[in-house]
């Protein structure tokens, strides 16, 4: 068996939801090879993912995703010093697609087996591509499947601060763009069109928690888009194309300020409110030009940095995982070849108490 301090290189595997990915990193930070297996075909005609046909896909493609990891990073599995794979959270089916793979792996090479939370390696992405922030940060994770602010001390420790409490921000674009026709997965086709529109001609009001939490909530806002296409039904129907309808972009565009506007107020309270060095947001939400674009105005207004993952390191990828297992390795040590999938790992979700001060 070989030992902890050997842990060089780190094979990373993601199959949490519908991109199979391995990688291959040295040390947690100089990433030989990333490759990345989208299924966006697959669940395009279903308007959002099947969790049946993903782990399908991902059973179909993972030996042969890990193959061209190892080869694009010009090593082979016998080079492999641990293996690190998300657990959670995830869909179970495809979670456990990954970790046969990684525990195989482990138990024929003999080598460490890794559990990276997929959260974790989201907010990792960002020092993966920058190097550590300063630290006390604030990370947002803003995904198909997640909006989680942390407050982080230090690093590799977190404190929930607030979360989503229906919707995620990249569920409300794929919601709305299903609704609108544009087809999945909505966040990018809105955030071009959005770009086009005038955000002013439509308006949507902010979401204020009664409790007085910095909690999210964007399902009103889905619902709000909704109420607009039923006073305007002609925004349903496709006379000319999407780029062309002025209705059409300026109401993208304000549903893109709304959920911009929604992410922006929360950071910019906490920062007010704690002693805040850094802001790292991730995430494939993390993508949008817009939301890019208004973080850097609150960067300058505030006088501190806040900063996005390359794009490789943005949306699922096992980069993270795997330059992330290297940190966990060495912190938390390896896991054993029991471990299993935990669909609902929840990261730091022991603090419920400080994000509702006015009720605890
Ligand atoms: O991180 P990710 O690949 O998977 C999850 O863990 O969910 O994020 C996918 C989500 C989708 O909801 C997609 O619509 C959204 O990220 N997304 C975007 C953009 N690109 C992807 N949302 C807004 N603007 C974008 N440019
Ligand atoms: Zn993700």
């Amino acid at each position: 068996m070989k030992t902890i301090n050997d842990s060089d290189l780190i094979l990373g595997i993601e199959s949490s939801c519908d991109e199979t990915s391995a990688a291959v990193v040295r040390r947690g930070e100089e990433v030989l090879s990333n490759v990345v297996h989208s299924q966006i075909d697959v669940h395009a005609e279903w308007g959002g993912v099947v969790p049946e046909l993903a782990s399908r896909h991902h059973a179909e493609q993972i030996d042969l995703i890990i193959g061209l990891a190892l080869e694009r990073a010009g090593i082979t599995i016998k080079d492999i010093d641990a293996v690190a794979v998300t657990y959670g959270p995830g869909l179970i089916g495809a979670l456990l697609v990954g970790l046969a793979a990684a525990k195989s792996i482990a138990l024929t090479r003999g080598i460490p087996l890794v559990g990276v939370d997929h959260i974790e390696a989201h907010i990792h992405s960002v020092e993966l591509t920058h190097g550590p922030l300063e630290y006390p940060a604030l990370s947002l994770v803003v995904s198909g499947g997640h909006t989680s602010l942390f407050y982080q001390r230090e690093r590799f420790e977190y404190e929930l601060i607030a979360r989503t409490r229906d919707d995620a921000a990249g569920e409300a674009y794929d919601k709305v763009a299903k609704l609108l026709g544009l087809g999945y997965p909505g966040g990018p086709v809105i955030d071009r069109l959005a770009g086009l529109g005038d955000p002013k001609r439509y308006h949507f009001s902010p979401v204020r928690m009664s409790d007085g939490s910095a909690d999210f909530s964007f399902s009103g806002l889905k619902t709000a888009v909704l109420n607009v296409t039923r006073a305007e039904p002609e925004l349903l129907e496709r006379k000319v194309k999407p780029e062309e309808d002025e209705d059409l972009l300026d109401l993208l565009a304000a549903f893109q300020t709304a959920v911009i506007d929604e992410i922006r107020r929360r950071i910019e309270r906490i920062i007010k409110e704690r002693d805040v060095r850094s802001v790292g947001i991730s995430g494939g939400v993390a993508h949008n030009k817009g939301l890019r674009a208004a973080m850097g105005k609150l960067s300058e207004k505030r006088g501190l940095p806040i900063l996005f993952p390359d794009g490789g390191y943005t949306a699922d990828n096992a980069g993270m995982i795997a330059a992330l297992g290297w940190h966990v390795l060495q912190l938390r040590g390896p896991a054993p070849l029991s471990l299993n999938a935990v669909p609902n790992l929840k990261l730091a979700e022991d603090n419920e108490a400080k994000r509702h001060p006015r009720s605890g």
